[in-house]
Formats: structure tokens, C-alpha cells, sequence
């Protein structure tokens, strides 16, 4: 294994600061960084403006085999585009937030985003965050941490987030929305949160993205060893 072919999962609950850790270590080793979040949002996305009944498996799942979802590289992370459409920050709104975990529930669903993000994956090296990754999509990755902080801590850093982009923020609504995602995200049937037998746990409560991406550097290193 050389640095170019690893693959790295980064998993965790939401607002956790999994993607901006995973973005900045695939940037600094040139590896290929896919957020399969944003892949679960954009078939979201795509069912509320097709009016797509987002609790009908089978309606979601031809929708699915008709959409094409590419995440692009770009200079300060990755655009997500839905067929033509690019929907990097509409993924993003609340009314695709409040309803993405609905959609990934569901067991065909995961399976055929498993099988997209194995796809991705199969010929090069990739750090690829989300929740199931070290135990379903790449369970032989080469490096795989799981990435935790506390409610308050992920409430108050999505609330800063929202502040500083001027976006409408109640940091109590905050603390019980990123609850309640960690409650359906850890409780669903189909590949649940769960940190791999072999994952490094990070608690980064009271650490600095810095901190965080030089302890996974850390962890690369002595695997290359
Ligand atoms: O990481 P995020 O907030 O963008 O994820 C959006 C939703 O998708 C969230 O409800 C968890 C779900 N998800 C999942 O079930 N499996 C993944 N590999 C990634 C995300």
C-alpha cells in the first residue's frame, strides 16, 4: 500500500466535523474525497421537487436508478450536481435536512448507494466519510476513525456556522434537531451508526480541526509504516 491508493472512512454523527476533516487530509494527500452524505441528500433533494412520496421505497428507488449523482472536486471542497443540476447548496436547506433521514433508511436505498460508493472508490485511493463506511461500503479501509463530540459541542458549532453565513439559528432547536438525527441515524434496522470493531474512536469535543486531522495523519503514518 502506498500513499495514492489508500482508503480512509471517516465516520461519525451528524455536524461532527467529519467532512471538513475528510476534505482537508483528501486534499493534502491527493486523495479522491467523497462525502456519501451529500449523495443520500441528493436523492432528497430530487424527491421533494418531483414530488416523489419520500416513505415509498419502490417510487424512491426508480427514481434513484433515473438519477445520475456526480460529486465534482472543486478548490475549496466539492460541488454535487443531480443530473445537470447543481444542487451543492440547495442539499443543504432545511427542508432536505429535516427529511434526509427518512430517505436513507430505507434498505434498497443503501444498497444501491453502497454500490455507487464502492464504485468510487474501487481503483483509487479515497477518504470517504458518512456513517457506515468502515463497517459496510469499505470494511477493509485502510485507516477508519470514528468521529465524535458532544450534542452542545456539534449544536454550537452548526450555530456559529449559521451566524457567520447569516442564516436564521436557534441554538436550543439546533441541540434537539442534531439529538434527534443521532437517535434515527443510531436506531435505524438497515446499517446503523456504529463504530467498526476496528475504528480509532476521536472525540473532538475540545479538539481543533487541526488537532483532529493530525491525529488521523497520525494514524495514516503508522499504517504506512
Ligand atoms: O452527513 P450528512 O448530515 O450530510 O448525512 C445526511 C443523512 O444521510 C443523515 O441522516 C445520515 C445519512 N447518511 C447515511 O445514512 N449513511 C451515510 N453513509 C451517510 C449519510
Amino acid at each position: 500500500m502506498t500513499e495514492t491508493n489508500l482508503t480512509i472512512a471517516i465516520d461519525g454523527p451528524a455536524s461532527s466535523g467529519k467532512s471538513t476533516v475528510a476534505k482537508r487530509i483528501a486534499n493534502d494527500l491527493n486523495l479522491i474525497y467523497v462525502d456519501t452524505g451529500a449523495m443520500y441528500r441528493a436523492l432528497t433533494y430530487q424527491a421533494l421537487k418531483q414530488n416523489v412520496n419520500i416513505k415509498d421505497e419502490k417510487a424512491l428507488i426508480n427514481l434513484l436508478k433515473n438519477t445520475v449523482i456526480t460529486l465534482e472536486k472543486t478548490e475549496d471542497g466539492q460541488s454535487v450536481f443531480v443530473n445537470d443540476e447543481e444542487v451543492t447548496e440547495d442539499i443543504r436547506e432545511n427542508n432536505v435536512t429535516n427529511t434526509v433521514s427518512i430517505v436513507a433508511a430505507h434498505p434498497q436505498v443503501r444498497t444501491e448507494m453502497v454500490i455507487r460508493q464502492q464504485k468510487l472508490a474501487e481503483n483509487n485511493g479515497v477518504v470517504m466519510d458518512g456513517r457506515d463506511i468502515g463497517t459496510v461500503v469499505l470494511p477493509a479501509s485502510d485507516v477508519k476513525v470514528f468521529l465524535v463530540a458532544s450534542v452542545k459541542e456539534r449544536a454550537e458549532r452548526r450555530h456559529k456556522e449559521n451566524v457567520s453565513k447569516g442564516i436564521f439559528s436557534d441554538l436550543d432547536q439546533l441541540k434537539k434537531d442534531i439529538a434527534e438525527r443521532d437517535y434515527k441515524d443510531t436506531s435505524r434496522d438497515t446499517s446503523p451508526l456504529k463504530q467498526a470493531d476496528d475504528a480509532i474512536r476521536i472525540d473532538s469535543t475540545k479538539l481543533s480541526i487541526e488537532e483532529v486531522v493530525e491525529k488521523i495523519k497520525e494514524l495514516i503514518d503508522s499504517t504506512l509504516k
